[in-house]
């Protein structure tokens, strides 16, 4: 018998959308080491290519079939590679990918990638494979304990999927199904892991991650007590949490910012819009008054937290005195930073059936709002100049002796002539402001 091991098989894996799939496609790739795959960089040498996609927009979804339709020339010279489509878009849309691509031999919804080793080895007999089950069986108990590699300083924990809240115009509901959350030692034991192999700072994820409730000692956790049961782990220094719903935010999870000092200063908490009217047809069934005390809430307890946002222009119906209210809410908000999109109509969801606002009307409300948010995020990032910020140290920078890291408010922050390693924190003083990053000097 020969006691040579058989040459690694080669996984591509391309993550669109939000850290939520970056997280999945890490799991993903963990999941068919098993099966022998090593990850490589290029499409060109891999033996299996799986595009994990998102489908919250319309350009989104597009995208997956554009890359599709690049790798026909691939698939011609290397008939036996594999080519799968993961995430929101294979939920969605199913065996339509197949149909509508068929080099796809693969489709896997979010709910059932631990079912991917199976799924491989069909596809090596010659058939297509596909499974976008909601399925009984927690996935995460089945996907094997991850690799004990060493990681770099931050890494994301996926605590909560799914959301039940039903935004008139979000896909999230249906593609990624009723909210669920991780029990809370399967939580601690995952942070512990990661923490064991380098991690310092860990950003739990959920599509509605503070509606967490996972089961634990003494019956369902909330995220503020999980947040507090991980402020426990020694050696891990800094907990964020993202993305959250401004309904779920509880009196405890805004304590837990002013008390929890591993908890960093900064949250991403979308709004989506401005207007009560336009809310109301959004169902967020929150107004912008009760959205605007609670950061007021917020910032009595931490007033240096640093707000990040969602914002949608052009809903259905919006009017130009609509789109001003946001642009009022945005004023009373002041956000560090920000993302804003436009509204692109979703199959299958309620406000796709609805009276639409011209392209045109939506580029323009589009421009204005990132304006006005460029102007904010630049004042709050040149205001930092000066100040004392602490700052994990992620990699090294493109200068000689340069390193780079993020500071607890999440703004980069390059340090020349640093001697300082990958996962050390140290004190920062702001010294300059650029395009998109600080420098700053070791105190
Ligand atoms: N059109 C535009 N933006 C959307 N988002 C979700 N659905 C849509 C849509 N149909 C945005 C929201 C959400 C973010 C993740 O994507 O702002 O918070
Ligand atoms: Fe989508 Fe977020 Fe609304 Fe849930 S809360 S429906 S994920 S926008």
């Amino acid at each position: 018998m020969s006691d040579l091991k058989p040459e690694p098989k080669k996984l591509f894996i391309k993550t669109y959308g939000c850290q939520m799939n970056v997280y999945d496609s890490e799991r993903m790739a963990e999941t068919l080491g098993g099966q022998g795959y090593v990850e490589t960089s290029s499409p060109d040498d891999a033996d299996m290519i799986l595009l994990n996609t998102c489908h919250i927009r319309e350009k989104a979804a597009e995208k997956v079939y554009s890359e599709l339709g690049r790798y026909k020339g691939l698939k011609a010279e290397k008939p036996d590679l594999k080519i799968g489509v993961a995430g929101c878009v294979a939920q969605a849309e199913g065996q339509e990918i197949m149909r509508r691509q068929p080099l796809v031999d693969l489709v896997v919804g979010p709910q059932s990638y631990h079912r991917l080793p199976e799924m491989e080895a069909k596809t090596r007999e010659g058939a297509k494979a596909l499974d976008t089950d909601f399925p009984e069986e927690d996935k995460f108990e089945r996907l094997k304990s991850r690799p004990k590699a060493a990681r770099g300083p931050t890494a994301f924990l996926t605590v909560q999927e799914g959301c039940d809240k039903f935004c008139a115009f979000c896909v999230v509901p249906y593609t990624r199904g009723a909210e669920v959350s991780r029990p809370a030692v399967q939580v601690l034991d995952e942070a512990r892991d990661l923490v064991d192999r380098g991690v310092r700072e860990i950003t739990l994820l959920g599509q509605n991650v503070n509606a967490y409730h996972g089961a634990g000692e003494g019956g369902d956790w909330s995220l503020a007590r999980l947040v507090r049961g991980l402020s426990k782990i020694d050696g891990l220094a800094r907990i964020r949490y993202t993305t959250s719903h401004p309904n779920d935010m509880t009196d405890d999870l805004i304590a837990a910012h002013g008390e929890c000092d591993k908890l960093m200063p900064y949250l991403h908490l979308p709004v989506q819009a401005g207007s009560d009217k336009i809310l109301k047809r959004m169902n967020r069934a929150h107004t912008a008054e009760s959205y605007l005390k609670l950061i007021d809430r917020l910032r009595e307890v931490r007033p240096d937290l640093h707000l990040s946002g969602d914002f949608i222009v052009g809903f259905p119906e919006e009017t130009e005195e609509d789109f001003q209210a946001t642009l009022d809410l945005i004023r009373a908000a002041r956000y560090g930073t920000a993302f804003s999109f436009k509204y692109s109509t979703r199959p299958g969801t309620p406000a796709a059936e609805r009276d639409q606002v011209a392209e045109d009307v939506k580029s323009d409300r589009l421009q204005r709002l990132q304006a006005l948010i460029n102007q904010q995020q630049r004042e709050l990032q040149d205001a930092m100049v000066g100040r004392e910020v602490s700052v994990l140290f992620e990699k090294e920078g493109r200068l000689p002796g340069q390193m780079v890291g993020k500071s607890e408010y999440l703004h980069a922050v390059h340090v020349a002539e640093a001697n300082v390693a990958r996962g050390e924190i140290a004190r920062v003083r702001i010294v300059d402001s650029a395009a998109n990053s600080l420098a700053g000097v070791l105190n």
